[in-house]
C-alpha cells in the first residue's frame, strides 16, 4: 500500500472476524511502531499483546468505550517507560514527553495494521488517570511503567464508511494566524 493512500484510508475498526494474526505479522506491525520518532531519541515505550478472551472482554469495566475489545483477535496495549522518557522536574520545570512518543507510535501501530490489511481502533488511557490506574493493577505493570493506549486488532469484519472529505483549508494558516 502507498503510503498517502493509508495514511487517508485508514479508519477505526471496531467489528474484526474471528481468525488469529500470525505473531510475525503482529511483530512487523510493532516493528513499525518501533520505527516512530521519540523526544531525543529516547524510545521510552514497550508493547503488551494479549490475546487472554477473559481479559479483553474485562477491558470494558476499565475503559467503557472498549467493549468491542472482547472480539478483537488480540490487543496491544502501549506502556510508556516514565524512567526512559525525555523528561524534567526540576527548576520550576516538571514536563515529559512520555504520552506524546507514545501516541506517535500507537498511530504507526494503526497505520500498519491497515497497510496489513487488518482493522485496529486506537482506544484511550492516558492521560486518563483513574484509567491509568486501574490497567496498571489490573495488568500488574511495574510502577515505571504508563499504560498509554488500548488498541484493538483483527481481521476486519466490517468497512468503516471513509468521511467526507477531512481536509479543510480554513484551519490553514498561511504565513500568519
Ligand atoms: C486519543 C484517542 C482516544 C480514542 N479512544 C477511543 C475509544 O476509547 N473507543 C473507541 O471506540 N474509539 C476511540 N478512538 C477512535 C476515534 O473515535 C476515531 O479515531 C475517530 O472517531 C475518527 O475516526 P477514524 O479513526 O475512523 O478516522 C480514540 C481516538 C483517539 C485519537
Amino acid at each position: 500500500m502507498e503510503l498517502m493512500e493509508g495514511l487517508l484510508t485508514r479508519r477505526s475498526v471496531r467489528k474484526y472476524q474471528d481468525k488469529k494474526i500470525p505473531r510475525e505479522v503482529i511483530e512487523e506491525i510493532i516493528k513499525a511502531a518501533q520505527y516512530s520518532p521519540t523526544a531525543h531519541n529516547r524510545q521510552p515505550w514497550e508493547f503488551l499483546v494479549v490475546d487472554d478472551k477473559e481479559i479483553l472482554a474485562h477491558l470494558r469495566h476499565i475503559q467503557r468505550w472498549t467493549s468491542f475489545a472482547k472480539d478483537a483477535a488480540c490487543v496491544i496495549f502501549v506502556l510508556g517507560d516514565i524512567e526512559r522518557s525525555f523528561n524534567r522536574t526540576k527548576d520550576n520545570e516538571s514536563w515529559s514527553f512520555i504520552d506524546v512518543d507514545c501516541a506517535i507510535a500507537t498511530e504507526n501501530l494503526l497505520l500498519a495494521a491497515h497497510a496489513k490489511g487488518l482493522g485496529a481502533c486506537y482506544c484511550g488511557a492516558a492521560p486518563m488517570q483513574r484509567v491509568v490506574d486501574d490497567l496498571k493493577d489490573y495488568l500488574q505493570l511495574p510502577e515505571h511503567i504508563r499504560p498509554f493506549a488500548i488498541v484493538p486488532l483483527g481481521y476486519p469484519a466490517e468497512e468503516p464508511k471513509q468521511p467526507d472529505d477531512r481536509y479543510n483549508p480554513d484551519k490553514i494558516h498561511w504565513g500568519k494566524y
